[in-house]
């Protein structure tokens, strides 16, 4: 892992972890979390998903998340919807990392912008995270919102096909509990929002912190609470306080760095 400003600080974050001063930690994380577990984000060059996209004649990449784009247009969702399903994919070490947080009762809260569901399956608490943007969980028919089986879902996706509505005359296309652009999101982010508050320590992984609102979490950090981001690039305005800390590499050799520092040396 290549880090261009060698910080002291992470050590002495893990020193206060480690003798209890530091016991709150918020975290927010994004697609590179996850990336190792086999599904590619969205903005990184080459293998980012946007980057991707030309043979679906979008109008701009993000329409594939739209709310008004999808209404019309629900085939180019249900055509890149397998590869980015989480059936069967396994947690990474940086999701393990985020249950060991919660394990030692650090993890104040976990604000993740994945919908993956694999925080679930590290075995983090439900009660400690909140997925804003929704999740692959469950679905619903867009246009009457009456729910749909699992396993249709299932295979629709396998096929790359749009499922539809199986209410009498509504014939609407169905979509996963995913929180696209143009949507709300879940009323339990303004219930948490207060928690970023009470943090003494914020862990940003795996984002570009290009999307509202989670882009504006780390912001809301008091300052003189130390921030680490732990990403392949910079990311927001982290590294522009004092008690920022840079980790940038993977999220995986991060939180490994993380817990040898807090757990395992000395
Ligand atoms: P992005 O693709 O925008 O950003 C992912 C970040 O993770 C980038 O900064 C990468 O450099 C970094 N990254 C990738 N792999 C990594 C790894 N193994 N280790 C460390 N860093 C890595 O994804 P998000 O920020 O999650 O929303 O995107 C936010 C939202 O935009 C998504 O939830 C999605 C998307 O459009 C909706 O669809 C509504």
């Amino acid at each position: 892992m290549s880090s261009p400003q060698p910080n002291p600080t992470i050590q002495s974050l893990a020193t206060r972890i480690k003798t209890g001063q530091i016991t709150r930690i918020v975290v927010l994380t994004g697609a590179g979390i996850s990336t190792s577990a086999g599904i590619p984000d969205f903005r990184s060059p080459t293998t980012g998903l946007y980057d991707k996209l030309a043979p679906l004649n979008l109008p701009y990449p993000e329409a594939l998340f739209h709310i008004s784009y999808f209404s019309h247009s629900p085939e180019p969702f249900y055509a890149i919807a397998r590869a980015r399903h989480p059936a069967n994919l396994k947690p990474t070490l940086s999701h393990a990392f985020l249950a060991l947080l919660a394990k030692k009762n650090i993890l104040h809260f976990l604000f993740t912008q994945n919908v993956d569901n694999l925080e679930e399956k590290a075995g983090i608490p439900a009660e400690k995270v909140l997925a804003v943007h929704g999740s692959w969980k469950s679905q619903h028919c867009w246009t009457c919102k009456a729910s749909y089986p699992d396993e249709l879902m299932e295979k629709a996706i396998n096929a790359g096909e749009v499922p539809y509505c199986l209410e009498a005359g509504c014939g609407g296309a169905i979509k996963p509990d995913v929180v696209f652009f143009g949507e709300n999101l879940p009323s339990a982010f303004d219930e948490k929002i207060h928690l970023i508050s009470e943090a003494e320590c914020m862990l940003v992984l795996g984002t570009s912190l290009r999307v509202a609102p989670c882009s504006t979490i780390p912001r809301q950090i008091a300052a003189g609470v130390p921030r680490v981001l732990i990403n392949m690039e910079k990311a927001g305005d982290l590294g522009s306080r004092e008690d920022d800390v840079l980790l940038l590499g993977s999220c995986d050799e991060g939180g490994l760095s993380v817990c040898g520092c807090a757990w395992v040396e000395g």
